[in-house]
């Protein structure tokens, strides 16, 4: 079986809400995230896990979440939920379904497997926080073409790491870069961990630059006061955009002069930057066609 990649929808915030609370499940059809993560794991207390599976299902299949991509969270298969969660999850239609704690490769290919004959568009992601996991990124990033996104989870991996919690992240950087590596060369999203003051947009503002500037395509969120700045941060500005038109303008100029090489601004200009070019262009175009919608 083969996968289309989803290079069509963007990333740029997706927020975590637990699956137990029915009031977050219906507040997200009106809230301006990309995606949600539907919780089954560590947001929702033993007592609720049932509750919280039958509410997700239900959610899933009612639908009225719009062009937003629905990805659930299940337990893992070491846990008592972890496999009906999977099985419940599969058969209700939801985009993906996210697996804490991948450690190895034959993670992911275990849930293929579980998941036999479940919809096509139902994708695997998978949770990227713990040391192994960041250490094995690339076998699992490469495990399985149901696979299309990672998460890192960057509360699990401090913990893992017993690092500090720096603004600056310093401590986290080598897992994040291995992880975004690891998505980058097997062609999947990768999403930046979450901001936990919720109330700070300053500190979100620059936690979502950096994470931008190291490559990520978007941000996982606790709280619907983080969506905007996450959206306007992983958009390319008006600025970059307008760079990207004089890129590729001035390279189609060269080569009508039959060239191969332009100068913009007194810098070089090859294939390889009009590629970058065209790509922020498309995501551009991508992410104003889903606000049209
Ligand atoms: N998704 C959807 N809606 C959410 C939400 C979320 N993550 N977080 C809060 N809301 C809603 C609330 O239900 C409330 O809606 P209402 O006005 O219709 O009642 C509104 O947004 C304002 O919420 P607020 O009172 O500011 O927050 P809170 O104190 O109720 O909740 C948290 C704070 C952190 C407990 C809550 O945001 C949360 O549960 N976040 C997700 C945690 C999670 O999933 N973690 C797992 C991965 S790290
Ligand atoms: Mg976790």
């Amino acid at each position: 079986m083969r996968f289309m990649q989803n290079q069509s929808h963007p990333y740029r915030s997706v927020l975590y809400m637990p699956g137990s609370n029915p009031r977050a499940l219906d507040k997200a059809k009106s809230l301006a995230a990309d995606a949600l993560i539907l919780d089954l794991e560590d947001a929702v207390a033993p007592s609720e896990k049932l509750r919280a599976r039958e509410l997700v299902v239900e959610a899933v299949r009612a639908g009225g979440y719009g062009r937003r991509k629905l990805i659930v969270r299940i337990n893992a298969f070491s846990t008592e939920w972890g496999e009906a969660d999977l099985a419940a999850v599969a058969a209700c239609g939801a985009d993906a379904i996210l697996l804490p704690k991948v450690d190895a490769p034959g993670d992911i290919t275990a849930a293929a497997e579980r998941m036999g004959n479940a919809p096509e568009k139902t994708r695997i992601w998978a949770m990227m926080e713990t040391p192994l996991g960041a250490l094995e990124a690339n076998a699992i990033a490469g495990a399985h073409p149901r696979l299309e996104g990672l998460v890192l989870g960057t509360n699990d991996l401090m913990k893992e790491l017993g690092c500090a919690a720096r603004p600056d992240r310093m401590p986290l950087l080598a897992a994040l870069s291995l992880c975004l590596m690891a998505a980058r060369a097997h062609g999947l999203v990768c999403i930046d961990g979450v901001y936990n003051a919720f109330r700070d947009d300053e500190g979100l503002r620059a936690e979502c630059e950096q994470g931008r500037a190291l490559g990520f395509d978007g941000k996982t969120l606790i709280h619907p006061a983080q969506i905007a700045v996450a959206n306007e941060v992983f958009a390319p500005t008006e600025a970059e955009l307008e760079h990207a038109r004089a890129v590729v303008a001035a390279f189609e100029e060269a080569q009508a002069r039959g060239e191969g090489v332009a100068v913009l601004d007194g810098r070089i200009v090859e294939n390889l930057h009009v590629e970058t070019a065209r790509r922020t262009i498309a995501r551009a175009e991508t992410i104003a066609a889903l606000a049209d919608g």
